[in-house]
């Protein structure tokens, strides 16, 4: 094959790039998202597959990710553990090395982080972290993204993060010290944020209203994540004065933005008037994963590519 290729890179966490990576994929993603609105073909992907492995639901990770392979001249096949020899206790290394022998690109959702750390370190071919227990780091490059989209640099901006400390909020923390933009966090008492996940760039506020005011993004996620299921009454109760309303949005600063990586639910996390009020994103924060893992894709298989 005469395609350029890239060295061995995964994208585990969202540290994982630098700024200036980072900025390389968000430029491509512009480049991308443009021509596939012209409806241009572009398959810099031709022959290449990429490989999904599932353990746990989803819909806009596999929808992107199999839709953006497709889109880029390649193919996805997608793996349910359930369905899958990974399911029946194959071990992780084993499957990780035959697994990156037919394919070019591996994506991985699944629970503990050093699952998807063990994987990588096994694998051949690039690992992108689909979402692990510990983070998300796809769904933080398309909210970093559709920010600087809908209201240009984060650099210097104040982004509020109301509710769980959870795989979406880990990665927020990482990104506000990437892009150097302020985090403030407000969690339940019993639900604060790791102590070694602080950073500079961060801060906390036990009054969720404290937390939004004058913020540029506000931003939320389910009271219980994936996984964490037997605990949703208990949770439901402690998260109640953790909702985004009305209310909370008025005390952020006037242009503020909404966002949710969904699933959402309304009347929990999020009253419906935000989410499907003006100043709600959520819908371009969701069709942004398909642009900007199109841009990772290309990156992490062809290197930085240039161009419009
Ligand atoms: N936001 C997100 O990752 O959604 P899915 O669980 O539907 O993939
Ligand atoms: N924190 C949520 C995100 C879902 C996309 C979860 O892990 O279930």
């Amino acid at each position: 094959m005469s395609q350029p290729k890239a060295p061995l890179r995964h994208f585990l966490q969202f540290k994982d790039f630098s700024r200036a990576e980072h900025e390389h994929v968000f430029a491509r993603t512009r480049a991308i998202k443009d021509k596939f609105k012209r409806y241009e073909r572009y398959w810099p992907l031709e022959d290449r597959t990429l490989a999904m492995i599932f353990e746990k639901p989803s819909t806009r990770t596999r929808m992107s990710f199999e839709s953006g392979m497709h889109q880029l001249g390649g193919a996805a096949i997608y793996l349910y553990t359930r369905d899958s020899q990974l399911g029946r206790g194959e071990p992780v290394e084993d499957a990780a090395q035959v697994i990156s022998r037919m394919c070019d690109i591996i994506m991985v959702r699944t629970f503990e982080q050093d699952i998807i750390e063990r994987f990588a370190r096994k694998s051949r071919v690039p690992v992108i972290n689909g979402l692990t227990d510990e983070y998300h780091p796809c769904q933080i490059l398309a909210d970093v993204y559709t920010y600087i989209e809908q209201r240009g640099a984060i650099r210097g901006r104040t982004v509020a993060w109301i509710g769980d400390s959870n795989n979406v909020c880990n990665t927020w923390l990482q990104a506000a010290a990437i892009f150097d933009f302020k985090l403030h966090i407000s969690t339940p008492p019993g639900y604060e944020v790791e102590p070694e996940r602080m950073n500079r760039n961060a801060e906390t506020f036990a009054d969720p209203m404290a937390a939004a005011r004058g913020a540029h993004l506000v931003t939320t996620d389910v009271w219980t994540s994936m996984g964490f299921e037997a605990e949703n009454e208990e949770r439901r109760k402690a998260f109640h004065d953790w909702q985004v309303d009305a209310e909370m949005m008025k005390a952020a600063a006037k242009d503020a933005l909404f966002m949710h990586c969904l699933p959402a639910h309304r009347g929990e996390e999020v009253a419906a008037e935000v989410i499907d009020g003006p100043q709600s994103v959520v819908w371009e924060e969701a069709e942004n994963r398909l642009h900007t893992q199109k841009a990772l894709l290309e990156f992490l298989l062809l290197g930085k590519v240039s161009g419009s």
